[in-house]
């Protein structure tokens, strides 16, 4: 939204108010004390309840767009920044937070007035001069710099801002995009990005959407990459590096002429790394014709060296990979992704089996169309396999089994059953209509039970019961 066109007007005068007790007072009086000049405003939430990760996002407003401005040194690992974060108040704010882990603010404004600035832990209290109006769309500038940290998953894996040989990455499931910028880092707030690095020359630096302009002037290079679609915070990303890389355009169906940016690390760069990279506009068709039209205007895949990077992930646009998963497998996991998780995005982390549950049917159904292994296979194989048992899908017991095998495989198991009971011809509507119905949106379990009845035409406590909800393997696969 453009923020010249502010539904309200902006602020209220509340650092007058609050100069002195006696001052307000006198206003409050000349007000006729009840309810007419405001001091109304108060703080935003400092979380979002998430089910697992309760102090993760902030309340009392909803960010449009983030315009990121970062400067980074590999030597010295230092990140110099500014976040310009344009947002729209939800309630009257007297403060509100931005989820913030490390590094050092220098100073913040709203609206071009400086605002004050206290740090908590994960939390940033900004506290504008005057206080927003709810409905008010307002600009946050935060200007930041230090060593952005690698935050340790409570599973074990690393993610925020991860140094590498050449380079750094940032990747950010479920939490770690606070590593490198201040911002309502909860899934259910997707926002519009420009992100703007600059790096030694020789270097690159990719991100996620499209390349605006590049330039190298005095020994730096500088990359403008915008992401114009609403993207969640977790899928943002920053690859800096020497990269081998490729361009092409998905050629035919409903992704067609989407652009198509490859880079692999130059370690990894072997002939069977290029093969694959060079399939990603023909999976993207399949996935178009079975998924729906291709939600952004990018694609592409970026490619590790294995110490750099631990696992794939689903990075808007433009995945990443370590070269040790850089297979066919995981490339459609990746892709798949694209539609279930990051434009269709959940609204908790409990609702994280709608990201991996599709991504790994969409393995299967890959198997089944290219690879003479019919869904039912890999189903069976699924069920066979007892990690798979460890809790429900939709209910993982605590943080660090959100990425446990029950999300994957027993979400596909689920998908599978849903195909099973209605039948192809309504699955695949499901498949399609899914991400059609929440594109660039947030949603929960209970939206989807409720969407594939509502596509069905039928009752389905059945299949959920069982295999969404149930606990254990039960005893007839084909119950
Ligand atoms: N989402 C990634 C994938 O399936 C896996 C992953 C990486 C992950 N880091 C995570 C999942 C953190 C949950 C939490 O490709
Ligand atoms: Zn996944």
């Amino acid at each position: 939204m453009d923020p010249r066109t502010r539904p309200r007007p902006r602020t209220r005068p509340r650092a007058l108010l609050a100069r002195s007790a006696p001052a307000v007072a006198a206003l409050l009086l000349l007000a006729g004390c009840s309810g007419a000049g405001g001091v109304d405003g108060t703080p935003g939430s400092a979380g979002l309840r998430d089910p697992y990760f309760p102090k993760l996002g902030n309340g009392g407003y909803d960010v449009q767009h983030y315009a990121l401005k970062l400067a980074y040194d590999p030597k010295t690992r230092r990140l110099d920044a500014t976040a310009e974060i344009t947002a729209t108040a939800t309630q009257n704010l007297s403060a509100f937070n931005l989820d913030l882990s490390g590094l050092t603010v220098r100073d913040a404004a709203v609206d071009g007035a400086r605002a004050a600035v206290s740090r908590a832990g994960k939390e940033l209290t900004v506290r504008p001069r005057d206080e927003i109006d709810k409905d008010a769309v307002f600009r946050t500038t935060v200007a930041y710099s230090g060593v952005p940290e690698t935050i340790t998953d409570p599973d074990g894996s690393e993610e925020g801002w991860l140094p590498t040989a050449d380079g750094a990455l940032a990747v950010g499931e479920p939490t770690g995009s606070m590593a490198w910028f201040p911002g309502n880092h909860h899934p259910s707030d997707k926002a519009t990005y420009e992100i703007t690095l600059t790096v030694p020359a020789g270097l690159k630096a990719l991100s996620n959407g499209r390349l605006v302009s590049e330039r190298t002037e005095k020994g730096r290079t500088t990359a403008v990459w915008s992401a114009p679609e609403p993207m969640a915070s977790y899928v943002a990303t920053v690859a800096i590096g020497r990269y081998t890389t490729g361009t092409a355009k998905v050629r035919a169906g409903t992704a067609a002429d989407v652009p198509v940016l490859t880079a692999v690390d130059p370690s990894a760069a072997d002939a069977e790394t290029a093969a694959l990279a060079a399939r990603v506009p023909e999976i993207l068709d399949w996935q178009a014709e079975n998924f729906g039209p291709y939600p952004f205007s990018a694609a592409g895949a970026i490619v590790e060296r294995p110490g750099d990077l631990g696992y794939a992930l689903e990075t808007q646009t433009r995945p990443l990979f370590p070269r040790t998963a850089f297979d066919t497998p995981t490339l459609v996991h990746e892709l798949a992704h694209q539609w279930y998780g990051d434009s269709v995005t959940p609204k908790s982390w409990r609702d994280m089996w709608l990201n991996e549950g599709f991504a790994t049917y969409a393995e299967w159904l890959y198997a089944e169309d290219f690879e003479d292994t019919p869904a039912q296979e890999s189903f069976d194989e699924a069920f066979d396999d007892d990690s798979n048992w460890a809790f429900p899908p939709a209910d993982p017991p605590s943080a660090e089994n959100i990425s446990d095998a029950p999300v994957y495989g027993r979400g596909a198991m689920v998908l599978h059953k849903l195909r099973q009971t209605v039948g192809d011809e309504t699955f695949y509507e499901i498949l399609r209509g899914w991400p059609a119905k929440y594109r660039y949106a947030n949603a929960s379990t209970d939206d989807f039970t409720a969407y594939a009845e509502s596509v069905a035409g039928e009752d389905l406590d059945e299949v959920w019961d069982v295999w969404l909800y149930g606990n254990g393997r039960p005893t007839d696969p084909e119950g």
